[in-house]
């Protein structure tokens, strides 16, 4: 006979009686009041703040206290909490709580499913554990629930699941744990979304979806948790830094005294004598044969004046922002360009770090052997492969994004990297140059080559740049 679930509230739900039998639940978005409970009602209310108990037992307290009148309410208010995503579920053996499933989203009702005594099930390829504060919990891209970890029997039982195993073959690798306690341990995972059921053939559920085969693990968990619905962490605009870490300047500060100064192309003359914009848009081309005649130092002066110099910067959002010619969530204009240069008229090879403020390339070293495989690198992903003139590799200041945006910050750097990366296609069209981006490179091979700390600025982009055919 499985044992039964321990149903409660979560623990961060905040309870109020405003006066007797009147309550007032509030939890993030959740703010609903219950009026006028019977003292039955009341002591399941406060059952479930505390300890928790089982469905049964308080059906048992509910009738023992108010008599069957107040039931119909119980079942009721159950039901409703469910759908609001404040109860939880746990695996409670001798008053110890083995496990608890604790819901993180309310997009998806918690329905209670039943494992079957004589089924295999298999962990899921995509539930991983992690400490979260002082607890052991897991966790899947494809769950709305969260499972605390709370016993070492609770994470045995997930270890044994790597191989599909029956609730009695858990049990036998696991002495501690009776063959009930595993079956229900295996409801509240499949009711989780954390394990697939095993066909008697030996078919796992999950594999057999073409959809999710499709999924790697480290997507879909970034993908659900940079985007809302099946969590409930801060996103968007938090400033959870806000008083507690400086936030990064906003223009890296120069990385050296080894300076070039570029040349400013003549905007007014560009707007009067560019090639009109839908022109632009339709001869726009990735392009991986340069000319023999290198690009200019020139050129690459108006390419970078045009694509990322420093129009301005001013104060918002608590810190200071800038306006550049490409847009930028929340103008944190987090990106940095490390120019490697390969072949460039008037400027000696080397690599060099844009200050788009004094519109300036500060040397940060000479051609060596970290800047021949980064170029390497790209050379080997272009067909036909292109050793480019220049490596512009784009560089995060993650920090500036992630000092005042919460769950998304990532999402978002890398949504500015192909922002940048259409500004400078139409950039170099217009200029007649050829442009080519890059969908891979080495962020260690960069902090290496730089200096950088890989934490507070890595690479996220590169894109080829030189003359044309
Ligand atoms: C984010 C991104 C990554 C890319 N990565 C590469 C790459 O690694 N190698 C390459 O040769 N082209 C790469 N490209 C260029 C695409 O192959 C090209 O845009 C696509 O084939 C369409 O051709 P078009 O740009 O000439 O219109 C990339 C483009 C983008 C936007």
């Amino acid at each position: 006979m499985p044992q039964p679930i321990v149903l409660s509230f979560k623990e961060n739900l905040d309870i109020t009686e405003e006066s007797s039998g009147n309550f007032v639940f509030k939890l993030l978005q959740i703010n609903f009041n219950l009026k006028q409970l019977s003292p039955g009602l009341i002591a399941a209310i406060n059952v479930l703040r505390g300890d928790g108990a089982t469905e049964e037992s308080l059906h048992e307290l509910v009738l023992k206290t108010d008599g069957f009148s107040s039931l119909t309410k119980l079942y009721y208010y159950l039901q409703e909490f469910t759908l609001l995503g404040i109860i939880c579920h746990s695996i409670r053996v001798d008053g110890v709580t083995l496990a608890t499933m604790v819901p993180i989203s309310t997009a998806q009702k918690v329905q209670l499913v039943n494992a079957a005594p004589d089924k295999k099930y298999v962990l899921s390829r995509f539930a991983f554990s992690r400490k979260d504060g002082e607890q052991m919990v897991l966790e899947s891209p494809l769950s709305h629930v969260q499972i605390i970890l709370s016993d070492w029997r609770g994470s045995a039982i997930v270890n044994s699941l790597t191989k599909p195993q029956t609730a009695s073959q858990v049990s036998a690798l696991i002495p501690a744990v009776s063959n009930d306690t595993v079956q229900m341990f295996f409801s509240l995972l499949l009711t989780a979304g954390m394990v697939s059921e095993v066909k008697a053939e030996g078919q796992i559920l999950e594999q057999e979806n073409d959809t999710l085969a499709q999924w790697e693990f480290h997507d879909l968990l970034f993908h659900s948790r940079s985007r809302a619905g099946r969590h409930s962490n801060p996103l968007g605009k938090s400033y959870r830094f806000l008083g507690k870490i400086e936030p990064p300047p906003v223009v890296k500060p120069k990385v050296s005294n080894d300076i070039i100064q570029l040349d400013k192309p003549d905007l007014e003359k560009l707007k009067q004598e560019d090639n009109p914009f839908t022109l632009i848009i339709e001869q726009r081309d990735s392009i991986r044969v340069q000319g023999n005649q290198p690009i200019t130092d020139k050129q690459l002066g108006e390419f970078l004046y045009r694509t990322a110099r420093v129009r301005a910067t001013f104060p918002k959002d608590e810190k200071e922002c800038s306006d550049r010619p490409y847009a930028n969530g929340g103008a944190c204009y987090e990106l940095e360009f490390y120019i490697i240069v390969n072949r460039c008229e008037n400027i000696p090879e080397g690599l060099y770090h844009y200050c788009p403020l004094d519109h300036q390339l500060c040397k940060i070293s000479d051609k060596n052997s970290y800047l021949e495989t980064l170029l390497k690198n790209a050379e080997t992903a272009t067909v036909p492969p292109c050793n480019p003139q220049i490596l512009i590799i784009l560089a995060t200041r993650f920090p500036r994004v992630s000092w005042g945006y919460e769950s998304m910050a990532y999402a978002l750097t890398l949504k500015h990297v192909g922002v940048l990366y259409q500004t400078m296609y139409l950039v170099a069209t217009a200029m007649n140059l050829a442009p080519c981006a890059i969908g891979g490179g080495n962020s260690d091979l960069f902090a290496t080559a730089t200096g950088c700390d890989y934490y507070a600025e890595t690479s996220v982009g590169e894109f080829m740049l030189g003359s044309r055919a």
